[in-house]
């Protein structure tokens, strides 16, 4: 059975991800995707929540799982026994700290191997970072996250604005 990973923070989930995630999941057998949970950056919605998130854009992809992951991507590849992993590429910006990662992943496991996927052109200029950024300020990001989490996204910041 060929298993493949797509690692990441998904702080949260956007439609760039689940585009990913569409494009991967036809390509294996059995997706994991791995939520880091041992960021040093500070995410805004906790491990628990982007799963939750995850596992409701996923809900009609059948060979695809959530699991959230502590330490190294290599050792949480190998507790999956995945020798794939995804990675989407939006632009070359992202390409010298992909293949960085790709290489000393490589050299932590010759086994395992780093799939670049190309993302599709109308989610190119897409992040989290920027949902997180429109969210604060009480912008529109209806149309840059998956409708399943948007209230989800949108209940957070109002009870972060609450709490300030
Ligand atoms: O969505 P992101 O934040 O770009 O994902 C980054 C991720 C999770 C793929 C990367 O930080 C990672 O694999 N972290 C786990 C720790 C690890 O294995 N580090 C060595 C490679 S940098």
């Amino acid at each position: 059975m060929r298993v493949g990973i797509y690692p990441g923070s998904f702080d949260p989930v956007t439609k760039g991800h689940l585009d990913i995630i569409r494009r991967s999941a036809a390509m294996v057998d059995k997706l994991v995707i791995g939520v880091l949970n041992n960021s040093k950056k500070q995410p805004v919605f906790s491990a628990a929540e982007r799963k939750q998130m995850l596992e409701m854009v996923i809900a009609d992809l059948p060979n695809v799982s959530v699991e959230v992951f502590d330490g190294l991507l290599v050792d949480f590849a190998k507790q999956q026994d995945a020798k794939i992993i995804f990675r989407g590429l939006r632009a070359v910006t992202d390409f010298e700290y992909e293949l960085q990662i790709a290489q000393l992943n490589r050299n932590l496991n010759p086994e395992l191997d780093t799939v670049f996927l190309v993302t599709s052109v109308e989610y190119a200029y897409l992040s989290s970072s920027a949902v997180r950024e429109l969210a604060s300020y009480g912008g529109d990001f209806s149309n840059l996250v998956p409708e399943q989490i948007q209230t989800l996204v949108e209940e957070k910041y109002k009870k972060k604005k609450a709490s300030n």
